[in-house]
């Protein structure tokens, strides 16, 4: 995908060749997080490209902001009759009754909101925008909405406006502020979509309705009151349930209330939107375009007590820098409760990365993907002709090889920019000589200058044969190592078991591998076994499952001519969409 002589490829694209070969049932759409109808423009259409740069120039500049998912599910707080249930999907998750739901709603009276503190809290984060859920799947809204009574003003104890004050101290704070808004999916109002149900139904009686006069009455004026009244900078859909163009086409006219706003592809209707937004992982090999990985710091968005097992600061810092390195965004997720308070294990997660941030910042703020296939030290982001390596694993013997065929000027560290490190090009890589042990055991950011454009070592799988024990002819072997990922290898749909198998134009020394899964609903849950020949005979390298996004791995250097992929999928049939071998620096 992110290969050094490959062009980007619009999003478009990418979306549109998924779409070709997409395997979402109507039903499981509700919960798609990728637009697969690709047959209507995109609402920029028109935008010229030099428009559409500066459209989304902060964006790209600001790399990293906080998501929060805030309800009025934060007051039942994970739990619901004794049974153990989603965060924000616990109305669906328990089917609570809506009236019951409803009546719930008085224990949301967020009395110790701060939101200038939330923004603080975003800003020392280094984070650059807030994308909060004005309406999630439950319907309610966290403003005085004209539309309904079912919002923070007639629902709930707090009455007053939640937007507003948020919208103004992110603002005065200089960080720009968007809307999560679900257009389809809608728990209490009538008509609205459920996740698995039948249009125009759900799990309660008081579901049933017209999904056409929900969407008139409800999203329609919803979007219009969001878009005049707050002048948001993001406008991010979700779940686009029975979403077609005709629907969607109305709410992306509303759009155009707010010049200048950025939306996500999750609209539906063919709306493709400004960036792809893959959900809860990092793409393995990254994707051409605008992109954001959304993610929790525990298991939930919404806020759920229970969920006490969260990621570490110095996991969030290095896929912050995996994001990056990409070229995609990090949208971290904070789950407030029905107080009004970002839980302090949260808060302690986004203090820990702001300390990295502030002193790093200069490496990802602003960055584009860097050139290199794979790194088994680390990561690497591009400023221009200045590269940055984010070095997660130290080198043992002080030499940090780094894959680059043309000329550098210098190297230091990105705290120590006194001291110049030694440089020694070799013949297919150049060597750094660093301190002996890592500054910062997370990830210790060197500065490397370059003489000229970076060249990096062609992935020697790019250039193999492949063939497959069975494809789809529409999605033959050879989609699978292009260097894109914007097409798919696959398996006729009867197959649960297929090979791909690679031949290099001669033997090789490899190390590791990547694979990417196409981004659908539902997740193509694998199990893989990579083998190589030698000597004749095939010796495994990795084994193991895919948790449906891809997976990657490293083993010891095995030289060989031939790789063999092969793949058994839990629901329908195997397939991939890049598959990446990977050499030693
Ligand atoms: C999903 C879920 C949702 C969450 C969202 C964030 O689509 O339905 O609860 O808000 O992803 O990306």
């Amino acid at each position: 995908m992110k290969t050094a002589n490959t062009a980007p490829r619009p999003a478009a694209a990418l979306l549109a060749a998924f779409a070709a070969f997409a395997i979402i049932s109507p039903a499981l759409r509700a919960q798609d997080g990728v637009t697969v109808d690709t047959s209507a423009p995109a609402i920029t259409a028109a935008e010229s490209p030099a428009a559409r740069d500066a459209r989304l120039a902060w964006w790209r500049e600001a790399k990293f902001g906080l998501f929060i998912h805030w309800g009025t599910y934060s007051a039942y707080a994970g739990s619901y009759g004794g049974t153990r249930t989603y965060g924000e999907w616990i109305m669906h998750s328990a089917k609570i009754p809506v009236a019951d739901y409803r009546a719930h709603a008085e224990n949301f009276n967020p009395v110790s909101y701060d939101p200038v503190a939330w923004v603080r809290a975003a800003k020392a984060a280094g984070m650059r925008y807030i994308v909060i859920t004005a309406k999630h799947h439950e319907g309610f809204a966290l403003y005085p909405s004209d539309a309904t009574d079912w919002d923070i003003a007639d629902a709930t104890p707090y009455k007053k406006d939640l937007l507003a004050p948020l919208v103004a101290a992110a603002r005065a704070e200089g960080l720009k502020i968007g809307f999560y808004y679900s257009q389809a999916q809608d728990w209490v109002h009538v008509g609205g979509a459920k996740s698995r149900y039948p249009e125009g139904d759900g799990w309660d009686p008081a579901h049933k309705g017209d999904f056409d006069r929900y969407l008139r009455e409800i999203a329609v004026p919803q979007t219009r009151e969001l878009l005049t009244r707050y002048q948001p900078d993001i406008f991010w859909w979700d779940t686009p349930s029975y979403m077609t163009k005709e629907r969607a086409a109305p709410l992306a006219n509303l759009l155009k209330l707010r010049p200048g706003i950025l939306t996500n592809n999750r609209l539906g209707g063919g709306f493709n939107g400004d960036t792809h937004t893959p959900e809860q992982f990092v793409p393995v090999t990254g994707y051409p375009g605008d992109w954001e990985t959304c993610m929790t710091i525990g298991r939930n968005w919404g806020y759920n007590a229970l969920d006490t097992n969260l990621k570490s600061s110095a996991d969030l810092i290095r896929k912050l820098i995996d994001i990056t390195s990409k070229g995609g965004n990090f949208l971290l997720n904070v789950s407030p409760t029905a107080e009004g308070l970002i839980p302090a294990g949260q808060l302690d997660r986004l203090a820990g990365v702001g300390a990295w941030l502030s002193q790093n910042g200069e490496a990802i703020y602003g960055t584009q993907a860097g050139p290199f296939n794979a790194l088994s030290w680390g990561r690497a982001t591009r400023r221009g002709e200045r590269l940055y390596l984010h070095v997660t694993e130290w080198p043992a013997d002080g030499k940090l090889r780094v894959p680059l065929l043309s000329g550098a000027t210098s190297a230091h560290l990105l705290q120590n920019p006194g001291a110049k490190l030694a440089l020694n090009a070799e013949a297919s890589r150049l060597v750094i000589d660093v301190p002996a042990t890592a500054p910062d055991p997370v990830a210790t950011v060197i500065v490397l200058d370059l003489a000229a454009p970076p060249v990096v070592p062609p992935l020697v799988s790019r250039g193999a044969a492949v063939t497959a024990t069975a494809e789809d002819p529409a999605a033959p072997a050879t989609f699978a190592n292009e260097g894109t990922g914007a097409r798919r290898w696959r398996a006729p749909a009867d197959v649960k078991t297929a090979s791909l198998e690679f031949t290099l134009p001669a033997p090789a020394t490899i190390t590791g591998f990547g694979a990417d899964e196409p981004d659908v609903w539902p997740r193509m849950k694998q199990t893989y076994t990579l083998a190589a020949e030698v000597d004749g005979t095939w010796r495994e390298l990795s084994s193991g499952k895919t948790d449906g996004h891809g997976v990657t791995g490293r083993f010891a250097p095995v030289t060989a001519t031939r790789f063999r992929m092969t793949l058994t999928c839990e629901k329908g049939a195997p397939g991939l969409a890049e598959f990446q071998l990977y050499q030693p620096e």
